[in-house]
């Protein structure tokens, strides 16, 4: 289950940019995923050294992926109501992968708002 504040609300053709702290203490190839349907992980963007690149099916320039020292960001430049589901990145360091918590992305329908 997500809490509240990890879900985003957006409606359809809204430009939504999606966040997280990078938990490293070191340089490291960071990536987006999102589960589809509830039991894939789909691999949306890899980044080495500042240099995104889009993995399979995401390479429609509707995405955007940079980073800071703090933040990795994904921008969304509009939204569909397919783009609902759960966002998480990975930090891949010395072999080893770790992931985010997920996050929520809800396209359309009815907005909550948020407390
Ligand atoms: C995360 O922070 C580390 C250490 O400050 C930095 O070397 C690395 O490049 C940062 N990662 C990203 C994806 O910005
Ligand atoms: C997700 O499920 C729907 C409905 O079952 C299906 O049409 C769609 O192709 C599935 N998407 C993927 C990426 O598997
Ligand atoms: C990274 O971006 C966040 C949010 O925009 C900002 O608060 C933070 O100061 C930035 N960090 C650096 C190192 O630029």
């Amino acid at each position: 289950s997500v809490s509240e504040s990890e879900t985003m609300n957006a409606q359809p053709g809204q430009e939504v940019t999606l966040q997280c702290s990078n938990i490293s203490k070191h340089e490291t190839t960071t990536s987006w995923f999102r589960l589809v349907n509830r039991t894939k992980a789909s691999c949306i963007s890899v980044m080495i050294r500042s240099n995104a690149d889009f993995c399979d099916g995401y390479k429609t320039g509707n995405f955007e992926m940079r980073s800071n020292i703090s933040t990795v960001y994904l921008k969304i430049k509009r939204v569909d109501v397919s783009d609902s589901g759960q966002y998480f990145c990975g930090f891949y360091t010395s072999g080893r992968i770790t992931f985010t918590e997920f996050q929520y992305l809800k396209v359309g329908g009815k907005i909550i708002a948020k407390s």
